[in-house]
This record gives C-alpha cells, structure tokens and sequence, in this order.
C-alpha cells in the first residue's frame, strides 16, 4: 500500500455531552496559510476562528466559551446557526394560506430566533467531509415544533477555503408551507474576542435603505433610506461613531439593512469591516435580501467566555444575513415562505484579508 501523504484538514474531538446523554463533537478545520475554524455540532455553532493579522499573527475573533456546558443556558445566540425563522416574529404569530400559527415567544410577546428551543440548542447530525475542508450539519425540526409548520429538513454546511473564506451554505425543505430564514449569530471582534470593545471597528455597508423598527424591534413595515441617518454606511464609518444616534436602549445598532441584491443570486458583497489596529479585514458575501447589524448592545459584562474574558457591551458584533425580520407578517417584504417541492437555498462568505492585502487586491483589479 503506498503511504498516503494527506494532511489531514479536519480534526474531531468530544465537546462534552448534553443533560439529556448525546455527545457532542468539536471539528476543527485548517487551512494552508493555519487559519482554523472550529464548529460544534451543539447548534451548529462556530466556537473558534484563528485569523492572521497584518504581520500574520493569528487571533480568536469569534466569541464562544471554552466548554459545552455554558452553550446549553447561555441566550445569546454565541455563534451559532439561528432557525428556523431568524430575528422576530411579532406576537409570535402569523398567517399563511387562511391559518394561523402560534409560535413559542421568548421575547417579550415576540418569537424571536426559532423560539424557546431553536435551532441553536439542537444537536445537529455531522457529516465530515474529509479532505474537502467541510462539515455538513443536518438535523429534521418536526412538523409543529415551537408552532412552525411541517416537518423541515434543514442543513448548514461550513467550507474553510485556502483563501480564507468561511462558506457557509444552508438548505431546507418541508413537507408543508412554512417560513424559513437560516443565519449564522458570530460575534466577531477583530481585535480579538475579549480584548476590548467593537467601536473603533470601521463598518461599510452595501446598502441604500433600511427597514425601520419600533421599540420592541418589529419593523414597521417602512422602507427607508439610509441617508442622513446613523445607519448611513454606505462610506466606511467607525461603529462607534453614532451609537446614541442609532437609538434603542442599550444604544446601539441593531437593524435590518435592505441589501443590494445581486440580479445573479450568486452570493454579492453586503459589508466589510476593517480593524485598523490589528489590520484585519472582514468581508460578508451574501444571496440574502436583509442583514442585522446587532452591536452587542445587550452583552452586559455577566457572560464569562473563553480564557474567563467577561463580554462586556459592545464586545464583538453580529452580521446576520437573512430574510427581513418579522417578513411571515409583512407583505410588502420579500417572501420567507418554503413550500413542499422547493428547496430554500442561501450561502453566505465571510471572508478574511489584511490591510496591506486588502490595498493589493484593489490595485490588482484596477489593473486587471
Ligand atoms: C439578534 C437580535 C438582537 C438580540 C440578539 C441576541 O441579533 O437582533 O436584538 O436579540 O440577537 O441577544
């Protein structure tokens, strides 16, 4: 047999295992130039993301905890993937084709990301994809869970490219009409997780209009321009910069974007963030139609996460590509609807780069 010289790309290690006995798997991946990922099958979570800096050096930029046990109780959606219906449903309820559906609410009146047990909370089945640095989460949500209808067949796949991509591809289907919108919940903090705050963080954001909300988040059904607010990133802005502008208590953002949408619906850019310190470079493809620009308004200092850093407010910031909040009860929206013999389909890119890098590219395609 002739000795194989495969380096192996993935590595799974026991996470721990859940109060009710399944265990729980850790994959982590790495790619050529050591940028790892490391994913749960506790909510299809992304625990850890090693990414160079400028001069190569590698940092932690996901939040997370260290162990299974605070994923179990924690609220805060650490990382992880977010179903079935991303954001809030106002009331916890909507109508589709004459019925109505009662949700579970778990925020205030609201259903807010999947409801009491969403996906976050679910072991997911693994599928490690050897030698293709992939793994396939999949897990079957039974028709009436937390009030969805049908029984969803739901997937999330996470792809570590050499050029520092992480791919993230979803895929549902029902077997009776119900509403979808699948995301990933990172708080990313490109300085590092626990090391300080988001704020000088620079945002820009490919989009011209907004979808406002009111005091408990439901959107109010408006589309509005961006222009002349403090959700006008459509130059590079520090976070920071309008935070009390921006509004909600705690301030800070935490707001649907309507995204230039690519006529291709091959996934386009939706937003770069850049953090001039370390130089690191964040950039968001996306095929969705809306992203949550959440700031980490309600991290209060009370959850202890990795190497026992305390995430205080502002502590890392969400880039939730999705289907416009509470969309099941906007009909002016873009559908969130699923139906029996379709498949709901999205991917979204983040995608990691330094300054320097970033610079080259720029005059590569200028000259290109
Ligand atoms: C989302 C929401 C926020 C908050 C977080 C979780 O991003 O939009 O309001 O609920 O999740 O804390």
């Amino acid at each position: 047999m002739t000795a194989m010289t495969t380096k192996t790309k993935i590595k799974t290690a026991p996470f721990g295992i859940t109060p009710d006995g399944e265990p729980v798997e850790l994959h982590t991946l790495t790619n050529n130039s050591g940028m790892q990922l490391s994913l749960s099958s506790y909510g299809a979570t992304i625990t850890r993301l090693l990414v160079p800096d400028r001069d190569g050096k590698l940092a932690d930029v996901a939040l997370g905890f260290d162990s299974l046990s605070p994923y179990l109780t924690s609220k805060i959606y650490l990382g992880c993937t977010v179903g079935r219906f991303a954001n809030r449903i106002a009331q916890g309820r909507f109508t589709l084709n004459g019925k109505t559906f009662r949700l579970a609410r778990n925020d205030g009146t609201n259903s807010l990301h999947g409801g009491l047990k969403g996906f976050d909370k679910r072991v997911w089945k693994t599928r490690v994809m050897p030698g293709q640095t992939s793994v396939r989460f999949s897990l079957r949500s039974p028709d009436g869970e937390e009030g969805y209808p049908g029984n969803l067949d739901a997937s999330v796949t996470f792809t570590l490219t050499d050029s520092n991509e992480v791919r993230i591809s979803y895929q549902a289907k029902t077997d009776r009409p119900t509403v979808v919108s699948l995301t990933n919940h990172t708080y990313f903090n490109l300085t590092g997780a626990g090391r300080g705050d988001i704020l000088n963080h620079v945002l820009c954001v490919r989009a011209d209009r907004y979808t406002p909300a009111d005091e408990r988040l439901i959107p109010t059904g408006k589309i509005l321009p961006v222009a002349g607010s403090a959700l006008d990133f459509r130059k590079p802005a520090p976070v920071g910069a309008r935070l009390r502008q921006a509004g909600g208590d705690p301030a800070g953002y935490d707001h649907n974007f309507v995204l230039k949408t690519s006529a291709s619906g091959k996934p386009s850019l939706a937003a770069t963030l850049t953090e001039p310190g370390s130089g690191r470079v964040m950039k968001v493809f996306t095929d969705q139609p809306g992203m949550q620009f959440y700031s980490g308004n309600f991290l209060d200092g009370k959850t202890v996460g990795k190497g026992a850093k305390a995430y205080q407010r502002h502590a890392g910031l969400c880039l939730e590509t999705q289907r416009f909040p509470d969309a099941p009860n906007q009909s002016r929206f873009p559908s969130a609807v699923l139906r029996p013999g379709e498949t709901y389909r999205t991917t979204t890119i983040f995608k990691f780069l330094s300054l320097p890098q970033a610079r080259n590219n720029k005059n590569k395609r200028r000259n290109d």
